[in-house]
């Protein structure tokens, strides 16, 4: 599944976060990639280790923290660590690749399985030209380009690129979900239940039995396929 997750960060959280990037000392965004998409990978990275890094990571956690909508789609088990990327100049592109299936946490801190993939956009879109995440899904090609403090959320599975930015600088975030629901169809179907969940709430109250009920079968559901 394929989302736009709107306003995890505030504009003023964007702001301080575009204030770090703009001192932080960005390294090869290669030295992170697996060896084939090393050779397609392009663009700068803030090294994990940094302070600016540790500083924006705990930002982007807690926008992830209080995004309900984020957490019906992904039901978490393990976020790997925000990672922080900035594309333009000679470093402007990442050509199609897949991401690595597990990623390795740093410090030997375990593993997160690749389930879903995320980029929150950091930069306004018409601040750069270009930059364009594309992603390959059954039903074609998507092109996503958000604004500063949305995200997308995309199975782990897709082979995907970021267009040349031809003219300024796009930064972003990006990092990967470990779900506690494997299969992305399941997933699918508990976040519509969910949504249509929300829904009836609104229109007949939390009290009706086919509310509760209904509450019951999707939690049920959650309890069947989940893995914590
Ligand atoms: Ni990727």
């Amino acid at each position: 599944m394929l989302l736009h997750v709107r306003n995890v960060l505030t504009a003023a959280e964007v702001a301080g976060a575009r204030g770090v990037l703009a001192a932080a000392p960005w390294g090869e965004g290669r030295l992170t990639a697996g060896e084939q998409a090393a050779l397609a990978k392009h663009n700068h990275q803030l090294p994990e280790a940094c302070e600016a890094a540790q500083q924006l990571q705990q930002v982007v956690l807690r926008g992830l923290e209080r995004n309900a909508l984020f957490f019906s789609a992904t039901l978490p088990k393990q976020i790997s660590p925000p990672l922080f990327n900035r594309y333009g100049g000679a470093a402007d592109r990442f050509d199609d690749h897949v991401d690595s299936a597990v990623r390795y946490l740093r410090n030997g801190a375990g593993r997160v399985r690749t389930d879903i993939s995320c980029t929150l956009f950091l930069t306004e879109p018409e601040d750069y030209e270009g930059g364009e995440l594309v992603i390959n899904d059954v039903s074609g090609e998507k092109r996503v380009k958000l604004p500063a403090g949305d995200m997308v959320i995309y199975p782990g599975t897709s082979v995907h690129r970021v267009e040349p930015v031809t003219r300024g600088y796009r930064t972003a975030s990006f990092f990967w979900i470990q779900s506690m629901v494997r299969s992305d169809e399941q997933r699918r179907l508990l976040f519509d239940m969910d949504a249509h969940l929300r829904s009836l709430r609104g229109t007949v109250g939390e009290t009706q039995p086919a509310v509760v009920g209904l509450t019951g079968t999707y939690h049920n559901l959650l309890r069947l396929w989940a893995d914590v």
